[in-house]
């Protein structure tokens, strides 16, 4: 097992256009770390860098220490499994597990011990002697993994293996791949377009817009301390509310309310502008949920509700708002990008299941202010500044 480590990597396709734009990162020995972002943004041409598939423009990459760029995929040692994980239909389980050592001429008894021992891991046993075909999704997902597991790589690499299969299998392998992940204690990078896999997956995650590192942190840190707009809309779901906001006497005026400045803002610096200010849709509530001792944190205000959606264990309520055009522009740009339609000027409440505040009847609601972020609607950047990355996982 090895760190890996990205530093200025670039990558250029023949019109010249950078898919990977000055990337740097180090990943851990041992550590889970995710590549995310929207179709396009460079996270597979990154991943066949890593894994030798791909020449690198400029920058090093090391494995275990090791400046790799010029050796060919075999030789660092790596494992890739594919989105369409490509079994060889003609062979077995067994034989399409046991393919690597095979082809590194393995005798037939020590071939036979680790087919046998990931086959176990992977509770793959009793399929061994059928052929892919006779498999589930699921299954066949499984003994790709056993297949990149079999050869005792460097580290796993992963390029949205999950994406082929139905909503529940996919939970169920994302469960499956994070306790594997965590038995074999292998360096994993993992590639995927969705923030729920991101965040469930990740001892660290990697958000990359148009070949460029926007931020690398936590799933916690990524929530709570989004560095600008992208990072902000893009993880968590339902998204984050991107409201209008102007700063006017050291207050922030928002379509419902004005609350104070959030600490860490130079009130001075924010005087007399218009910001897009972010706050998350379980950052309100329906006031009467609330107790006196959290009142004080926040701030109470009375709206319409538009509609509700009660689940069961969750219930959303959805304001209307009107936005100015500047800001208006700049969040449907944000939106389109990141194929967002419930960013559109409505503000997203998460209620308590239990409230029973009614459609179209002003309520009173809360909203924690100091979870209250604000970015700069030309470049994006969150005001509060970028915090000390996290080096390594918690
Ligand atoms: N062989 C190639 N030649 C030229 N351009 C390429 C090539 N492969 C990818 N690109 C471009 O590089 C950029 C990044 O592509 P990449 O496949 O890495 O994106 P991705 O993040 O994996 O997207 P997706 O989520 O759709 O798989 C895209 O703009 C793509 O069009
Ligand atoms: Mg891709």
């Amino acid at each position: 097992m090895a760190a890996i480590s990205l530093k200025n990597i670039v990558k250029r396709y023949g019109d010249g256009y950078p898919a990977v734009n000055d990337v740097s990162l180090d990943i851990a020995d041992g550590e889970f770390m995710i590549l995310v972002g929207p179709s396009g943004c460079g996270k597979s041409t990154l991943l066949r860098m890593i894994v030798g598939l791909e020449d690198i423009t400029s920058g090093d990459l090391s494995i275990g220490g090791r400046r790799v760029n010029e050796l060919a995929p075999r030789e660092r040692k790596l494992a890739m499994v594919f989105q369409n994980y490509a079994l060889y239909p003609h062979l077995t389980v067994y034989e399409n597990i046991a393919f690597p050592l095979r082809l590194a001429k393995q005798p037939d008894e020590t071939v036979r011990e680790k087919v046998e021992k990931v086959a176990e891991l992977l509770e793959l046993k009793e399929h061994l002697h059928r052929k892919p075909s006779q498999l589930s999704g699921g299954q066949r997902q499984r003994v790709a993994m056993g297949r990149a597991i079999v050869r005792e790589a460097e580290a796993f690499l992963f390029d949205e293996p999950l994406s082929n299969l139905d909503a529940k299998l996919r939970g169920q392998m994302r469960t499956e791949i994070s306790r594997l992940q965590r038995r074999l204690g292998t360096t994993t990078v993992y590639v995927t377009h969705d923030q729920t896999e991101a965040m469930t997956l990740g001892d660290r995650v990697a958000v990359l817009r148009k070949g460029v590192l926007q931020q690398c942190a936590t799933p916690r840190e990524l929530y709570e301390h989004p560095v600008n707009l992208f990072v902000a809309g893009f993880i968590g779901a339902p998204p984050m509310n991107l409201l209008p906001a102007t700063v006017t006497n050291g207050k922030v005026e928002l379509p419902f309310c004005t609350v104070p400045i959030p600490s860490g803002i130079d009130p001075a610096a924010a005087e007399g502008k218009l910001l897009v200010a972010g706050l998350r849709p379980g950052h309100f509530e329906d006031a009467a949920y609330v107790d006196a001792a959290k009142r004080n944190r926040g701030q109470t205000f009375e709206a319409t509700v538009d509609v509700t959606e009660w689940l069961g264990n969750e219930q959303y309520a959805y304001v209307p708002y009107e936005s100015p055009e500047e800001i208006r522009a700049q969040v449907d740009a944000l939106a389109t990008e990141l194929d967002m339609e419930a960013m559109r000027p409505q503000l997203i409440i998460s209620l308590d299941p239990a409230s029973r505040i009614k459609e179209g009847r002003p309520a009173q609601f809360w909203v924690d202010t100091s979870r209250m972020h604000l970015f700069n609607p030309q470049t994006g950047n969150n005001l509060a500044g970028q915090r000390e990355p996290d080096t390594q996982p918690a």
